[in-house]
């Protein structure tokens, strides 16, 4: 199951006649060659394979566990459902080298060949999230060991140390054989390496990796004892093996150095698998992993410099899909390579065991495409007859025939061919950019607040996110490191670790113009996890104009008030102070007997043409929404359509001759929207022209708008 931390949580039409067509050229195309084009590394749209639909509805199959004399049923239900890609040989590993330097790939070769014949590409999986009985009873030492010093056992998944020598060794001979099979496939797109990265191991192999990975970035005991503070509490190192790995309770410094030690190790993981991929693969094929969201182990950008796309797993959990979440999600994984991205899983309908209401899956679908992706796959067919996911949606029953989901699914198919055309070579474009830093994050949650606060950096995020999105209509999420002149105005809610060079590319934006609003606990360290000498917001303060006099974690509720608006603030407080006369005071914490009484709580100084603003504590969600108004209305930033209801959300793909519009009621009532300019409705037959549009209950519309 997907992980989501903490905020983890129509018009029917039948297939139609240019669709048909659309399959049959499809099935020529791949005869021919499935080239994937050289926009791939482009910043733009990243998936589009010649001879392929532009955007491709597919399933994870698992044809292993079935008798082969049932794959050409399956199949073709399958491509009357309109699928275009399966998902194989993830978690197959038994099944492909039953014993050790026995490979059996002959099985796989005949259902990607059958595949093939209903039109149906492949995405291969290797296998390495499930190693084989065989192998970790022959090689114990590749099982991880967790936090509390217990050996994994086999038996579920995942089992294996990511830093073991021996386990890669053996994952890469799986991968090689399994690119010499198909590296040179023309009905194979790309590859998915392992599945979730997410367990990490303590074993002896991973801490003396640890130490040499410090021995590295630090070069002498000497330098780390100084970035890491060891004086304190008589931590000062005299020899690397001495250094614990822990994933709490140990020093910032080191704590924030594990997690980095972490995702560099997932990534030279994924780099072992991608050197033999390469080595027999042809370069249209992509390599990926399937991520989860919000999940906090790894840092996403790094993990993601080797891999060519960014792919997904969307699972709305107990039934309970709240759509604006969600998004965020979406425009998370966009922001992995800024470019589009896959849904690699998603539920049919539910996971274990409540469902999403009828249209929710179709309506999770077009969200999906809206904020960028190209691919959305359904986990699972069919479910395996025994197993630890028995009750997990799917989209045939253990009989083989199709469940109430499959006709959903089957729409959502249509309209992927209906609207491909119009979507190819587009992605989603932001006036508005918000910074998520693994760095910041990792830093709050080790030292979060006091015992009757929590503060939790996701919800704080969330709140921002939340009336941005609802104002601009499109929101970039993108690492402190990627570029910020695209955007008007860039909001980074709890920036807690604050290079130098990052405080330097954000004080260039803004003396460029850029609106820049920070939030709470911003700027207080250095890339160490090191306190900064200067005041929060630390390397930014003299631009700011003013200060952090004294943050607070508080369980206590109090009033703001001034230009701004008036509120509330609560969970963490921070008194400012203005030190530059060209800094205005936006709020103040009301009269009290605190520390806190009549001194300002939000502060913005204007620079030029630009702006920077500090608000100093967790405020209410009503003053959030009023300053985010004014926020974008004073960097300049305009919403995609005027006037959505409530419920509605619109999303806008581009490219330079085109937009499209993809409208999703996401509310249980009928809504209607009126637009000045007319445009092409691309999922009604014969595309009319539209000024205005009905949208039922979890309804879509896809409009499309020539010349921008
Ligand atoms: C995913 C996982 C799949 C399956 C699914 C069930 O996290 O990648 O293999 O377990 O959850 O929801």
């Amino acid at each position: 199951m997907v992980d989501f931390a903490a905020i983890e949580k129509m018009k029917r039409v039948s297939v139609s006649r240019p669709y048909m067509r659309c399959r049959k050229w499809f099935g020529l195309g791949l005869l021919a060659v499935a080239l994937f084009t050289s926009c791939m590394h482009s910043s733009a749209q990243a998936t589009r394979f010649s001879g392929a639909p532009p955007l491709l509805l597919g399933t994870a199959w698992y044809p292993e566990q079935w008798n082969e004399d049932r794959w050409e049923q399956d199949l073709s239900l399958m491509e009357a459902c309109n699928i275009h890609v399966v998902r194989v040989g993830e978690f197959a590993w038994s099944s492909l080298e039953p014993a050790k330097g026995q490979y059996k790939f002959d099985w796989l070769e005949r259902a990607v060949e059958k595949a093939a014949s209903h039109h149906i590409l492949v995405v291969m999986g290797t296998p390495t999230a499930a190693p084989p009985a065989w192998l970790t009873s022959k090689y114990p030492e590749t099982l991880r060991i967790d936090e509390d010093g217990h050996r994994d056992e086999h038996g579920e998944r995942q089992q294996f140390s990511f830093a073991s020598e021996r386990y890669r060794q053996l994952a890469r001979g799986i991968t090689e054989q399994m690119a010499i099979h198909f590296g040179h496939n023309s009905n194979v797109v790309g590859w998915q390496l392992d599945n979730e990265y997410r367990r990490i191991s303590y074993d002896p192999e991973s801490r003396r990796q640890f130490h040499a990975w410090l021995k590295t970035k630090y070069g002498s005991l000497d330098n780390l004892n100084a970035r890491w503070t060891t004086a304190y509490w008589s931590q000062a190192y005299d020899n690397f093996d001495e250094i614990p790995a822990r994933p709490s309770k140990e020093n910032p410094g080191l704590l924030l150095d594990w997690n980095r030690f972490v995702s560099d190790t997932w990534k030279s993981y994924s780099q072992n698998q991608i050197d033999v991929i390469r080595l027999h693969s042809d370069p249209r094929q992509f390599i990926t992993t399937n991520t989860m969201g919000w999940f906090s182990g790894f840092d996403h950008y790094m993990v993601h410099e080797n891999l060519d796309i960014a792919a997904w797993d969307d699972y709305a959990g107990r039934g309970d899909y709240q759509y604006v979440p969600n998004g965020m999600a979406h425009d998370l994984v966009r922001g992995f390579k800024q470019k589009n991205y896959w849904v690699m899983e998603t539920q049919a309908a539910f996971t274990q065991f409540e469902p999403m209401d009828r249209g929710q899956v179709r309506d999770m679908a077009w969200q999906a495409i809206g904020h960028g992706a190209d691919a959305v796959l359904y986990w699972q067919w069919r479910s395996a007859l025994n197993g630890q996911e028995q009750y997990h949606g799917v989209l045939v029953g253990t009989d083989g025939t199709p469940v109430p989901a499959y006709d959903e699914i089957k729409q959502v198919g249509a309209e992927f061919a209906k609207a491909g055309s119009a979507l190819a070579g587009t992605t989603p474009h932001s006036q508005v950019a918000m910074l998520h830093s693994y760095e910041a994050w990792w830093a709050i949650d080790f030292h979060r607040s006091n015992e009757t606060t929590d503060f939790n950096p996701i919800a704080s995020f969330t709140q921002f996110y939340v009336p941005l999105q609802r104002f601009a209509q499109s929101v970039d999420i993108i690492s402190p490191d990627a570029a910020f002149d695209q955007y008007r105005l860039i909001e980074a809610p709890a920036l807690n670790v604050l290079s130098r060079t990052t405080a330097d590319r954000l004080a260039k934006y803004v003396r460029q113009g850029g609106h820049l609003v920070l939030g709470v606990r911003s700027g207080m360290k250095d890339e160490y996890n090191t306190l900064h000498v200067q005041r929060q917001p630390g390397p930014l303060a003299d631009l700011l104009g003013g200060r952090v006099e004294q943050f607070y974690s508080t369980s206590k509720t109090f009033q703001v008030a001034g230009e701004a608006g008036s509120g509330t603030g609560h969970t963490w407080a921070e008194a400012l102070s203005v030190k530059n006369s060209e800094t205005k005071v936006l709020l103040r914490y009301g009269h009290s007997n605190s520390w806190l009484s009549d001194q300002p709580a939000m502060i913005t100084r204007r620079v030029g043409k630009g702006s920077i603003t500090y608000i100093g504590t967790w405020l209410d969600d009503a003053l959030v929404d009023s300053l985010t108004t004014g926020f974008v209305a004073e960097s300049g930033v305009s919403p995609i359509l005027k006037g959505v209801p409530d419920g509605v959300e619109v999303c806008e793909r581009s490219s330079k001759e085109h937009k499209v519009l993809i409208l999703i009621n996401h509310s249980t009532t009928p809504q209607h929207l009126d637009r000045q300019a007319s445009m092409r409705d691309l999922l009604v037959d014969g595309n009319p022209q539209q000024t205005s549009v009905d949208i039922p209950v979890y309804g879509v519309a896809v409009f499309e708008e020539k010349g921008k």
